[in-house]
């Protein structure tokens, strides 16, 4: 390999230690003190953008909805593979937006061709490959400075993909009525995030602990609500990939229509729990799992009044700001699927039947 795996036992383990400061080459130039210096976007002309992407790179496509709604830009996220064979309702002066490592993915590149079929006005990659074909067909590109990513799963990429699309959320929003005070509080969240990402690296020798719980498992149930529900797919994605352990997420409040006929002795569940608006409804669904006998790891962050019983393990994570906090929560259970994996002897970074990046359809 080109790269060096210095004092790392994997590429994984590697890439997941070198967040903070993938995250400050992505942040660099792109911002000052208190606002986003400007990046090229297609600005006031957008009036609703459709991300497409796979894997881990649709699930920050699934964050960035919800973060583009709340500042009233329109936005869907899909699955490349599936929006490539509909024919969706375009609005006008759409943006769609592609989010890849490599680049190369073929339904990525296939969705794209149909975005511009169907008549999107407007094209950006996210992308972490600069000279990749994905940045060759849309209008304009955001780099994510991550650096070479090898470890076939995907964690740097990811993180700053989140960033990026944090940038671009701004960017779109500043035209929309966004407030110099607003921007400025996601502004300084982002720069404290570098310095928060080594403050929660810090966590991995107890993160590290959990693992031996997991490793004769066959099964793990992820919850998550709002933004954090992403997560926990990619929490779930990571856990499945590299330590072959069946693991599903849901959003929170599904629980009852079904996953909860799944919950026993045998199959743990890890929430993820911020903080937030939505903890006190996720709160109730812990209750539910723990009620059935199902063990829990709650990833709560400081002030989370959730206590850890014989049935509920709180692992508090690096508390941060509401934009930043999926990134710290992700970069946790990307700790705990590294050493699951390791835990249980598996090849962490080629994992059976997968390949980095997936170029034929
Ligand atoms: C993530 O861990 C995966 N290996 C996979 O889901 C990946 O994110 C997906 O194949 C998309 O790849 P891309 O970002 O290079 O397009």
């Amino acid at each position: 390999k080109l790269v060096d795996l210095a004092h790392y036992s994997h590429y994984m383990q590697k890439e997941i230690f070198e967040q903070g400061s993938a995250v400050a080459n992505t942040l660099e130039e792109r911002i000052t003190n208190n606002c986003m210096l400007e990046i090229e976007t297609f600005g006031d002309q957008v009036e609703a953008v459709r991300i497409l992407a796979c894997g881990t790179s649709y699930y920050a496509g699934m964050v960035a909805r919800i973060w583009l709604e709340s500042m009233g830009i329109p936005c869907e996220a899909e699955i490349a593979s599936e929006f490539r064979y509909r024919n969706p309702v375009v609005p006008d002066n759409a943006l769609v937006v592609a989010i890849s490592q490599s680049g190369e993915t073929a339904d990525t590149l296939a969705a794209l061709n149909q975005a511009s079929k169907l008549g999107y006005k407007y094209s950006l990659a996210i992308c972490n490959s600069p000279f990749s074909q994905m940045t060759r067909v849309t209008d304009l590109v955001l780099h994510t400075r991550a650096g070479p990513e090898i470890s076939v799963a995907s964690t740097k990429a990811f993180t700053t993909q989140l960033v990026s699309l944090l940038l671009l959320m701004i960017a779109l929003a500043k035209r929309r009525g966004m407030t110099v005070d607003e921007e400025a509080e996601i502004v300084s969240e982002l720069r404290a995030l570098p310095s928060r990402i080594e403050a929660l690296l810090q966590m991995d020798k107890d993160i590290a602990e959990l693992s031996d719980y997991f490793a004769d498992k066959e099964h793990t149930l992820f919850l998550g609500r709002g933004t954090h529900y992403p997560i926990a797919l990619e929490g779930a994605l990571k856990l499945k990939e590299i330590s072959y352990i069946h693991a599903d997420a849901y959003p929170a409040g599904e629980l009852k229509h079904g996953p909860l006929a799944l919950i026993d002795a045998k199959t743990p569940t890890i929430a993820v729990a911020p903080n937030n608006h939505l903890l006190a409804k996720l709160k109730a669904n812990i209750q539910e799992v723990r009620a059935r006998g199902g063990k829990l790891f709650v990833f709560s962050d400081s002030g989370t009044p959730i206590k850890s019983d014989e049935l509920i393990e709180v692992i508090e994570v690096v508390k941060s700001g509401p934009f930043t906090s999926p990134i710290i929560h992700t970069i946790a259970l990307q700790l705990l699927a590294y050493h699951v994996a390791v835990t249980k002897g598996n090849d962490v970074d080629n994992p059976r039947n997968l390949a980095k990046s997936v170029t034929v359809e």
